[in-house]
């Protein structure tokens, strides 16, 4: 049996209600399946936490987490405290600091899930968003001058280094080359005629140690429409940070809800722990109904136990979820039912157990 070090940070809103079923998932799991043992030491970390110390994190927060094996965390943010502090104080310097540069969401039209997409069956939307997680738009890199006059001047960066697009493109094919080795590149070079027209050159140069790969590059703005027109069409797609943002919310909403949607940030060379949480962040206007939807969270479990290496505890997890919607009787508000969180749960534990037989 193994054994894996894990870190939980809940984070809040809902962060805070998924994060105790994901947490019972994972035990039960391991419990089934006879493979791994997880020890959990949680972190208070979050807006709260802001409010009471005037940090998102504990100073020494990195040096911290880097002990552990992996990180499982909840979600950030809430009205208490500007997006961009809370956002800046925890997920960025984790994601930045740990090299987790490849943010890997997948997009899975789930059985019984009704896609707002017409006449789409189980698995028609299949495919996995590959975000560059570190760099780009989101590099912090600019400034604010003259605040108030009517010169004020805001310049907001974006950074593409050679490292940073070469190793997720390099992953993104990686990952292309393990399914149907389909690999669209999110791109506008046409407008952004420095930094994405060197992406570009960077996927061509890449794409030479993957000959198989059948590649092509699409505008962001086309490939949007794609997603809504012909997401059948799609296995994996890369883009840089903020393309990758906002597609993946495109994606969870396809397949139904972002309450589904999954996300691991990973640092591939495990130089330093990754990180899984869900895409759909802190919900404060459902926060503390108990309506929240388990799924994402629960599944972020399976996708860090796939990264574990925990591959049969991974798919039970995904075959008990799929079960659970397939059926239809235990679902939260945001797929048309009535369940509670931890009904969702308790669900989706008795089909692992059925399974597991
Ligand atoms: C996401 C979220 C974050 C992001 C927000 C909370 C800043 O939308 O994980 O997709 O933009 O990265
Ligand atoms: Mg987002």
């Amino acid at each position: 049996m193994r054994d894996y070090h894990v870190a939980v940070i809940p984070g809040d809103g809902i962060g805070q209600e998924v994060t105790a079923e994901g947490v019972r998932v994972l035990d039960e799991v391991g419990k089934l399946t006879g493979a791994y043992k997880m020890r959990y030491d949680y972190f208070p970390w979050g807006c709260e936490y802001y409010l009471k110390t005037g940090r998102m994190m504990a100073d020494d927060g990195l040096k911290i987490l880097k002990e552990f094996d992996i990180i499982y965390f909840g979600a950030v943010g809430f009205p208490s405290v500007p997006d961009h502090i809370s956002l800046r104080g925890l997920r960025l310097p984790i994601c930045q600091g740990f090299e987790q540069y490849v943010c890997q969401r997948p997009s899975y039209l789930l059985p019984g899930i009704k896609s707002p997409l017409a006449d789409k069956k189980p698995g028609d939307i299949d495919f996995v968003v590959v975000r560059e997680n570190t760099e780009g738009e989101y590099s912090g890199a600019g400034g604010r001058a003259h605040r108030g006059l009517p010169i004020e001047v805001a310049v907001e960066t974006s950074v593409f280094t050679r490292t940073g697009v070469e190793r997720i493109i390099r992953y993104a094919y990686q990952l292309a080359q393990s399914r149907r080795k389909k690999l669209v590149n999110a791109t506008k070079s046409n407008a952004q005629q420095h930094s994405l027209t060197f992406w570009d050159e960077i996927f061509v140069e890449v794409g030479q140690e993957f000959p198989e790969a059948q590649t092509e590059r699409v505008l962001i703005d086309a490939l949007s429409a794609r997603f809504v027109l012909r997401p059948e069409s799609l296995d994996v797609v890369v883009g840089s940070n903020l393309f990758g943002d906002i597609l993946t919310d495109l994606g969870g909403a396809i397949c139904g809800s972002l309450g589904l949607a999954a996300s691991g940030n990973i640092n591939p060379e495990r130089a330093y722990p990754s990180m899984f949480e869900p895409v759909h962040g802190s919900a404060p206007d459902i926060f503390g109904k108990g309506i929240a939807n388990p799924i994402a969270m629960i599944w972020c479990g399976a996708m860090m136990l796939e990264f574990l290496g925990e591959k049969q505890s991974a798919d039970l997890i995904l075959r008990a979820i799929k079960a659970v919607t397939g059926e239809g009787t235990a679902l939260t508000p945001d797929l048309g039912g009535s369940a509670k969180t931890p009904e969702v749960t308790d669900a989706i534990i008795a089909q692992g157990r059925g399974l597991a037989k």
